[in-house]
């Protein structure tokens, strides 16, 4: 199966995440989520530290909010459409004991006002990274650093660093100030 198909499982499939509902620490298939190590490096990448304001839209089991908590005591935000996902996430964030830092709201990430965050993590499809370009851009402030997980935002917005690690790659762009935002 594509890497593609497995990320629509992922959206898709409340059972993915159903199955996860076991013995705690609650887990989800690797398959659909940025590996620990990938998430470490993600967290580099964006340069993640105390007073960061961390979101990540479609959180899946919200491991990259609160390993931000957990590593840098950062606020996190995480936002999925699978209620279930954001289940696990509310009890990975207890076991992990940074509940009082993270929170996570069910529902689309389109709806989700992103304008305080100052490090925006996605691992979304290609064509949701460009349908969210146009929203980056109209709540984001200038610096903020927006760092995805394997898909790029296209032609019209090349990413400010690319990181390869085998068959993965993490991009990397940092809002431009709104004066060279453009279309
Ligand atoms: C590939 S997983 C990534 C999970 C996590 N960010 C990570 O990197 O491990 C993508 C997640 O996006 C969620 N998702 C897809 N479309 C969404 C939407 N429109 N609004 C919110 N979440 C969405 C899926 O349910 C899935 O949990």
């Amino acid at each position: 199966m594509k890497r593609r198909d497995l990320l629509m499982l992922g959206a898709a499939s409340p059972w993915v995440f159903a199955a996860a509902a076991g013995a705690p620490p609650k887990r989800l298939p690797p398959y659909v989520l940025t590996t620990p190590t990938l998430v470490g490096h993600m967290l580099r990448i964006a340069d993640v530290r105390p007073g960061d304001i961390v979101y990540d839209l479609g959180c899946g089991d919200g491991r990259i909010v609160i390993e931000a908590a957990k590593r840098f005591g950062c606020e996190g935000h995480g936002v999925d459409i699978n209620p279930q996902a954001v289940a696990v996430a509310r009890e990975n964030a207890k076991s992990a004991g940074v509940d009082k830092l993270v929170t996570f709201t069910q529902g689309d990430l389109f709806d989700l006002d992103i304008s305080r965050a100052t490090v925006v993590m996605l691992y979304l499809f290609a064509e949701m990274n460009l349908r969210l370009k146009p929203k980056l851009f109209r709540e984001l402030a200038e610096g903020v650093r927006v760092v995805s997980h394997d898909f790029d935002m296209g032609k019209g917005w090349p990413p400010d660093k690319q990181y390869d690690f085998g068959t993965d790659a993490i991009y990397m762009w940092i809002m431009p100030p709104r004066s060279r935002r453009g279309a």
